[in-house]
């Protein structure tokens, strides 16, 4: 009898494997969020920045790969309806199975039942995330929120993204958590675009810290490191949201922590501009 993890697998064999070469639009910008530990702010930071950029005319999806968790549509408030689980087995296609956030921003919900695909060979990974994405559109942008430590399943899922947040916190035990996931991934993919967040810092000062130890080991070390770092206050609002279930960007944009998001935003717009994908006419996140 096949287990759990291996019924997983023949599913996404069947249903998304055997499709043959990639049909998505070339120009997609995919941002992947990861961590070496969890818990340390990236599905905030994946919705916030997700919805900040959808705020400004951006056409943008988040999919929810912390497989089984599917904690993003808590963040975002919503209840969805359809998720990955159905599109495997073969309730819906996979274009319907995204459901509508916040300002026009779409969501891929992992659901529940899906605990073992973090298990997923590599190619398997990427399939699925290929698969998924052929329903997005030219010039979207995709934020994919992943479940931390840097595994088969998850490595597959970066390597497929033009860009990868690794999110840490000042603590030790995420700093060296931060360390191993960036040797495994600067290993499998050495001109990986990082962005090392330095989350639940209590002050610019604190952040460029921790982001300058994290550089040096990394060079020495690895020889190579991420290319910018970006800085997110401790702020109890965070929590706030999460416990209300609405988005921090939209009910809270004063606190201490938005301004310095919608910074973030601004930079990853520019990086994403850069890209030359579809121009937003005219940019609103302003007020930093
Ligand atoms: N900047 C911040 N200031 C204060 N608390 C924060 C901040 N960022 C995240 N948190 C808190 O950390 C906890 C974890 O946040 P979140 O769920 O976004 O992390 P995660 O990395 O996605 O976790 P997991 O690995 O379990 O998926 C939440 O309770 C949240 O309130
Ligand atoms: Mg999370």
């Amino acid at each position: 009898m096949l287990d759990q993890a291996e019924a997983l697998r023949e599913l996404v064999r069947d249903r998304v494997m055997c499709c043959g070469p990639s049909l998505r639009p070339p120009k997609l910008y995919t941002i992947a969020v990861t961590s070496g530990k969890g818990g340390v702010g990236k599905t905030s930071v994946a919705v916030n920045l997700a919805l900040l950029l959808a705020r400004s005319g951006r056409r943008v999806r988040l999919v929810d790969a912390d497989f089984g968790l599917s904690n993003a549509e808590v963040l975002l408030g919503i209840a969805p309806k359809y998720t990955l689980n159905d599109v495997l087995r073969g309730r819906i296609d996979a274009s319907d199975a995204w459901v509508d956030g916040q300002d026009g921003l779409k969501l891929l919900s992992s659901g529940s039942g899906l605990e073992d695909m973090a298990n997923l060979d590599g190619e398997a990974g990427v399939s699925l995330i290929d698969y998924v994405l052929r329903s997005a559109g030219d010039g979207e942008i995709v934020v994919i929120d992943t479940s931390p430590g840097i595994n088969e399943s998850v490595s597959s899922i970066l390597a497929f993204a033009d860009e990868v947040m690794v999110v840490t916190t000042p603590e030790p035990t995420s700093i060296t958590d931060s360390y191993a996931a960036m040797k495994v991934l600067l290993s499998k993919l050495p001109d990986a675009q990082i962005t090392l967040v330095a989350n639940c810092c209590s002050s610019p000062n604190q952040a460029s810290a921790v982001a300058d130890g994290l550089k040096n080991i990394c060079e020495r070390f690895l020889g190579r490191s991420f290319q910018r770092y970006e800085y997110l206050p401790s702020d109890g609002t965070v929590g706030w949201a999460i416990r209300t279930q609405k988005p921090l960007v939209i009910s809270s944009p004063h606190s201490a922590i938005g301004p310095w998001l919608r910074k973030m935003a601004i930079k990853l717009d520019d990086r994403i501009r850069r890209r030359d994908l579809t121009p937003v006419a005219e940019l609103e996140l302003v007020g930093v």
